[in-house]
């Protein structure tokens, strides 16, 4: 293995795809200390600064994309380092990280975390990234615990998940509020310290009102705003400015293309579904959560007086909802209105693909499923799952979004129509 030999003080930028091995010295690696003996790993793609503490040679060994850089600065702005010592010193409960996109708020969470660590402290991560989900599947918000250092985020042993439905908060706002607040509840219980990583939708309506609403919910004691220049005066115009602390982004963010993070979201998702297997759920057994189907009153489907088959009818207090094989006519479903104020109509296969959450008992979500079938008569869901154990699962989350077990995205679901 060819070998690098740093003076104290040495800055690199290391490029995946690439490993090391620390062979005398210490260094930090993302603000985690890497000693004489230990290992990293960095995938394609990701970019990560070491800084040497002291004298050292470290082994690597380079993949493809693999690059090492010299840098003649640090990467971490100054400022970082004036709150992060002002974070070891007060020991706050909660950590809240604002940004924008791309501008560093998952490496800034781990090197904070990385950072803690040196000084005894556990923290914490939850990861408010839905559709690159570092802690969790995409689609999920988790929470994860820092026992040791870490290049990347995603290297920390998760805790808790929890479903938001799609790749993005942005129609499903109740479920991120509801997860992110399960989920730093967690946290607070098994660390010292909670760091939250925030979704980087700040602009517009929904997305100030996502961002201000977490504040109000969560009350961190402080909220670490990293900007570039004032992305994010609009949202701390709202918030007590006793507890926000500005600080800068580094100059050496990469930023990701559009098509970047679609091609990773479906990336993870795919190796996420590698190894599923094929389960079949009795709904007269597991519930069904986030969704009209199955929440009313059985009725005879030969009551309604149509001629067209169908599978599946509910009275529901909003009015009708039937399952149906294929598409109703206009002359039954104006016969139907006049019944029944509003008729939901759901056609049997318009399921498939559907993305959905699998949680146990206590509401505690045990993966991710897509649904290949529902067998509206003999009340039977069909999902692909690499969950094994059948008998954990209790109820299935509903999601909005369609994917196949490729990981690639085939559609969406309109909301209230299942
Ligand atoms: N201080 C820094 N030193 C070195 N590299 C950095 C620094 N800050 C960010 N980076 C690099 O910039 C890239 C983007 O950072 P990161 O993924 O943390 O941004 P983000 O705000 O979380 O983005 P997203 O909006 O996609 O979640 C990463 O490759 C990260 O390693
Ligand atoms: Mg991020």
């Amino acid at each position: 293995m060819p070998k690098l030999r740093l003076k104290r003080g040495d800055i690199l930028r290391l490029e995946g795809l690439l490993s090391l091995q620390v062979e005398e010295g210490r260094v930090l690696i993302s603000g985690g200390l890497y000693e004489k003996g230990s290992k990293i790993s960095i995938p394609k793609a990701k970019s990560l600064p070491l800084e040497a503490e002291e004298d050292a040679v470290v082994d690597y060994s380079l993949g493809e994309g693999g690059h090492i850089e010299h840098l003649s600065e640090r990467t971490i702005p100054p400022e970082w380092d004036a709150l992060i010592r002002d974070i070891v010193d007060k020991r706050p409960r909660l950590v809240m990280v604002m940004g924008n996109v791309d501008v560093g708020k998952t490496f800034f969470t781990t090197y904070v975390a990385n950072t803690l660590l040196r000084h005894g402290i556990r923290a914490a991560a939850v990861d408010g990234d839905v559709g690159q989900a570092d802690i969790g599947p995409p689609s999920t918000v988790g929470v994860g615990l820092f026992e040791r250092p870490v290049g990347l985020l995603y290297e920390i042993p998760m805790l808790s998940a929890y479903f938001v439905g799609s790749m993005s908060p942005s129609g499903h706002m109740l479920e991120f509020i509801v997860g992110m607040a399960r989920m730093v509840e967690r946290g607070l219980r098994e660390a010292e310290m909670v760091i939250v990583n925030t979704p980087g939708w700040i602009f517009g309506g929904p997305a100030r009102s996502l961002q201000l609403h977490l504040v109000e919910l969560l009350r961190p004691d402080i909220v670490v705003a990293l900007q570039q220049d004032k992305e994010l005066e609009h949202l701390l115009a709202c918030i007590p400015q006793t507890n926000v602390r500005r600080i800068p982004t580094s100059k050496s963010v990469r930023p990701r293309s559009r098509d970047e993070r679609a091609f990773l979201r479906e990336l993870l998702l795919g190796r996420y579904f590698n190894n599923a297997g094929r389960m079949v759920l009795d709904l007269r057994r597991v519930r069904l959560e986030r969704c009209y189907y199955r929440t009313g009153q059985p009725i005879d489907q030969r009551s309604l007086g149509i001629r067209e088959p169908i599978l599946h009818a509910e009275k529901l207090p909003e009015g009708l909802l039937v399952v149906v094989k294929r598409a109703l006519s206009q002359d039954a479903i104006r016969e139907l209105k006049k019944r029944f104020e509003q008729v939901k109509v759901i056609e049997a296969g318009s399921e498939r693909y559907l993305l959905v959450g699998l949680v146990d008992k206590t509401n505690e979500l045990l993966g991710l499923g897509i649904i290949e079938r529902i067998d509206y008569s003999r009340e039977r869901m069909t999902v692909i799952t690499p969950v094994r154990d059948r008998d954990r699962i209790w109820a299935v989350q509903i999601g909005s979004m369609k994917v196949k077990p490729s990981g690639k995205e085939v559609g969406v679901l309109r909301p209230g129509s299942f």
